[in-house]
């Protein structure tokens, strides 16, 4: 017969006492906290900046492509030639929407953000991929590889469709980012067009990885609990589109256009400190001494601009740059020179976001493989702040 205490209680009643001594530290927005191992990204306080699987992002930048720093974060090394023909070949393949996703593109209201496309979209992709419920190191890399293909084409085909532009197809003859920008902008061929697709794939490669960053953890953390890669990844999207992450770049363009000529750029840049606004593009959680990625794309932007014959955007960016590191001392981080790119090459400013997305595809699906290869569930503690304990109220004595 029970004796109305629970195992539970029993099991209290006779427990040593907790040891209380052991509270775990706290850093607020886990600041400096080690949350795990990864062999993919390390950040080189150095010249190199980054390194993805130990490769110095400069020569990454400079030397190789998007496809093959793609190859390089999933597969863990770079790709011989026949290596990355064969990549390129599976992505070309996959450039394609499933039926329901597409019919999902064909119903959002003109008005929706295109993260929000793709936040619903990665997870309708999930629902039809084949693979979905094999989480095995071999099915996560074919799903990986999907997404690579599918997400650029859901983000051209929702804009163009939203904007009754005429149905494009990728071309065959065309890289993986040359078909992303003729997809954006009807181009391709032309002189400036190839420095833009350039352009366009150095961003590629400098947004591909970044260890744990935000929207990388929250993959992570998703896929500790060993659910589908496609739960993890639309996590990340949700997490990369906030202002303070992945948004700061579509920000940083609407600051440009607002500022609209070089000659009002730094009172601009003086009033919004003044009033205690953050400007956005500077600063970096990580990276205080600078990000190696900004003077990267800061070269970049700057030959785009002599190369299209306008300098307005560069020039705006130039005297924001100095006047944010003589007023605060604060260096621009990625998104700030890769919007004067993106710019120029007439991207429409609601899909830079989505362009970081079709480029950290790569380091998420690479982090969310690593994590269910040697997974440990994520699970950390907080340090409680709310009432001490109390006495339970009856409801009607309850005021
Ligand atoms: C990226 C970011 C969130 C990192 O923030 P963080 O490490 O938490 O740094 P903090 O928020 O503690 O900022 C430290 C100080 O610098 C200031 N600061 C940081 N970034 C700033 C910015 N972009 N504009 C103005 N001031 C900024 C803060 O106001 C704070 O000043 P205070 O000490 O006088 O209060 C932050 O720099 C930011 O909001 N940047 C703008 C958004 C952006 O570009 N995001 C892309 C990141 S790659």
């Amino acid at each position: 017969m029970s004796s109305g205490i629970g195992n539970f209680t029993r099991r209290m009643m006779t427990m040593p006492p907790v040891e209380t001594t052991k509270t775990p530290t706290y850093n607020p927005g886990l600041e400096g906290v080690l949350a795990g191992e990864s062999a993919l990204c390390q950040v080189d306080e150095g010249e190199a900046g980054l390194r993805y699987r130990g490769y110095a992002i400069t020569d990454l930048a400079d030397k190789s492509t998007f496809e093959e720093v793609a190859y390089l974060l999933l597969f863990g090394r770079l790709p011989a030639r026949k290596e990355l023909e064969e990549f390129s070949t599976q992505l070309t393949a996959n450039w394609t929407l499933p039926g329901p996703v597409e019919s999902f593109v064909g119903v959002v209201p003109p008005k929706v953000h295109p993260m929000d496309i793709l936040r619903t979209g990665a997870s309708l992709l999930g629902m039809t991929d084949p693979d979905s419920a094999d989480n095995s190191h071999e099915a996560n890399l074919r799903k990986s590889v999907r997404l690579l293909a599918q997400v650029p084409l859901m983000i051209t085909t929702s804009y163009r469709f939203a904007n009754a532009k005429r149905h494009l197809l990728p071309r065959k003859d065309l890289t993986f980012t040359e078909n992303l920008l003729y997809l954006l902008t009807d181009r391709h061929g032309d002189r400036a067009t190839e420095a833009m697709a350039r352009v366009l794939d150095v961003s590629l490669i400098l947004y591909a990885e970044h260890e744990f960053n935000a929207s990388t953890f929250a993959a992570r953390v998703t896929a500790s609990t060993m659910t589908d890669l496609h739960s993890a990844i639309t996590a990340a999207v949700g997490t990369l589109k906030g202002p303070l992450h992945g948004g700061a770049n579509e920000a940083v363009a609407a600051m440009f256009l607002e500022i609209q000529t070089p000659d009002r750029a730094e009172e601009w840049v003086k009033n919004a400190l003044a009033a205690k606004q953050r400007v956005m593009g500077f600063g970096h959680r990580v990276l205080k001494q600078g990000d190696a990625r900004s003077a990267i794309v800061q070269r970049q932007a700057q030959e785009l601009s002599g190369i299209c014959s306008n300098p307005r955007w560069y020039e705006i960016a130039t005297i924001i740059d100095r006047v944010m590191h003589q007023e605060k001392g604060l260096y621009p981080n990625l998104d700030f020179y890769t919007a004067v790119a993106y710019l120029l090459m007439g991207i429409p400013r609601q899909l830079y976001t989505p362009l970081f997305v079709c480029s950290r595809m790569a380091g998420w699906c690479a982090h969310v493989i690593e994590q269910q290869d040697h997974n440990r569930l994520i699970s950390p503690r907080a340090r409680y702040t709310g009432p001490p304990p109390r006495a339970y109220v009856p409801i009607d004595r309850r005021t």
